[in-house]
């Protein structure tokens, strides 16, 4: 089953992404998983640590001539921070001292972990728990979105809410929905929202504060029969919302109309069934966000996931000293002041890692052509029905 493990730390010398589960003869372009890492890159409000990288993928292994072998794969996104941080974060015993944290910021993995695993210097768990990882999850979500785009499943990610703005897509449909989002460095599904953004995140960095948002992941293409009821782990809408949950600062998920769904009547929560013979089985509405009952139904999948602002603050908040135990500010990394656009990508790309995995295992073959006369088989019983 398509399946990726990441290793590396913020300042080390990179980023890796390992993936099994992968079969072959599937087309992949190099250039199409560095545009995806670009992608992770951009928006505005990311003052920090995006001015330095360049992400550019390495294959180390699994892929030749432009196509999958079947074998696991292995991509490597070298830091270019690390040029910066060698002396600091040898493996060697002789590690340079002079970048250690005591400080522990509200909000991070630092006291906790350093609690965990007994650090004294609370980089030993920053390092890790950094959101700089996720641009191992992007690598691994480009390559699901690679091997889903054959079987004409596509994705978008976008930004609904920034602080207490919100960005209503409205009707606008998907493709315009990208475009908008691909303009804008805030990832909005419309246009004409930058300058009140911008506004907004210029303010909060002018008080050393920052922001959070809300993302939205939308997949279309997706055949009805994917995930299921049988277990608690077999319900796709609890795979999908571990996988967006699992992203650093991501606090809540919501599937189609979530929370919503609670202030409503029955009548006004489910989406009717209706058939026409062009269309087969239909529904007018999309409230369940194209899950029923742990499965696809053959609507577009809509996912949210609400991020919180980004915990390091240039104004610091109060935290205590682990050594000398005395009142101190907290640790001012150089920091984003907003990362929701970046979030929106990471989101899709777990998305993309979750459905990969579901459809791989329901239409599993060791190749690509296996792989499709199985969905077509699948697709001529499911349309038939
Ligand atoms: C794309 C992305 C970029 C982030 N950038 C930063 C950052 O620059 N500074 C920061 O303090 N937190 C940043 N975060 C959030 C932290 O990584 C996260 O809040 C922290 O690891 C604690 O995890 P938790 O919020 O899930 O408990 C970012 C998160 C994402 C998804």
């Amino acid at each position: 089953m398509f399946h990726f493990i990441s290793a590396g730390e913020s300042h080390g010398p990179g980023v890796v992404s390992i993936i099994s589960g992968v079969p072959s003869g599937f087309p992949v372009s190099v250039d199409g998983i560095n545009g995806e890492l670009k992608r992770r890159q951009k928006g505005y409000g990311r003052v920090g640590r995006m001015a330095i990288e360049k992400d550019r993928v390495k294959i180390i292994s699994g892929i030749r001539g432009g196509y999958t072998l079947g074998s696991p794969i292995a991509f490597l996104i070298e830091n270019k921070d690390w040029e910066n941080w060698a002396p600091y974060m040898n493996p060697d015993a002789s590690v340079q001292s002079g970048r250690e944290v005591t400080k522990p910021r509200p909000g991070h993995a630092d006291l906790a972990g350093g609690m965990k695993y007994g650090h004294t210097d609370l980089r030993n768990v920053l390092e890790r728990a950094s959101a700089r990882e996720t641009v191992a999850r992007t690598a691994a979500g480009a390559l699901a979105k690679i091997i889903l785009s054959q079987f004409k499943i596509d994705f978008i990610g976008y930004v609904i809410s920034i602080g207490n703005v919100a960005i209503d897509p409205g009707e606008v449909s998907f493709e315009g929905r990208k475009i908008s989002a691909s303009n804008s460095p805030f990832s909005t599904p419309v246009p004409d929202m930058d300058d009140t953004l911008r506004g907004l995140v210029d303010k909060a960095k002018s008080k050393g504060d920052t922001l959070g948002g809300v993302v939205e992941v939308v997949a279309t293409g997706l055949p009805p029969g994917l995930g299921g009821p049988e277990q608690w782990y077999t319900r796709l809408d609890a795979k999908l919302a571990a996988a967006l949950m699992s992203i650093p600062a991501i606090k809540g998920v919501e599937i189609g109309d979530g929370f919503e769904l609670s202030k409503r009547f029955g009548s006004d929560a489910q989406d009717e069934i209706y058939f026409d013979n062009f269309r087969r089985f239909y529904r007018k509405t999309n409230r369940a966000g194209g899950l029923e009952g742990g499965i696809t139904n053959g609507e577009p999948l809509v996912l949210r996931a609400s991020m919180k602002p980004i915990p390091t603050l240039m104004t610091p908040l109060h935290s205590v000293d682990i050594e000398s135990k005395k009142d101190i500010d907290a640790q001012a990394e150089r920091s984003d002041v907003m990362a929701v656009p970046a979030a929106s990508v990471v989101a899709e790309a777990m998305t993309a890692v979750v459905l990969a995995g579901e459809f791989l295992q329901k239409f599993g073959g060791d190749n690509f052509e296996d792989i499709s006369r199985n969905y077509e088989n699948y697709l001529d019983r499911v349309n038939a029905y």
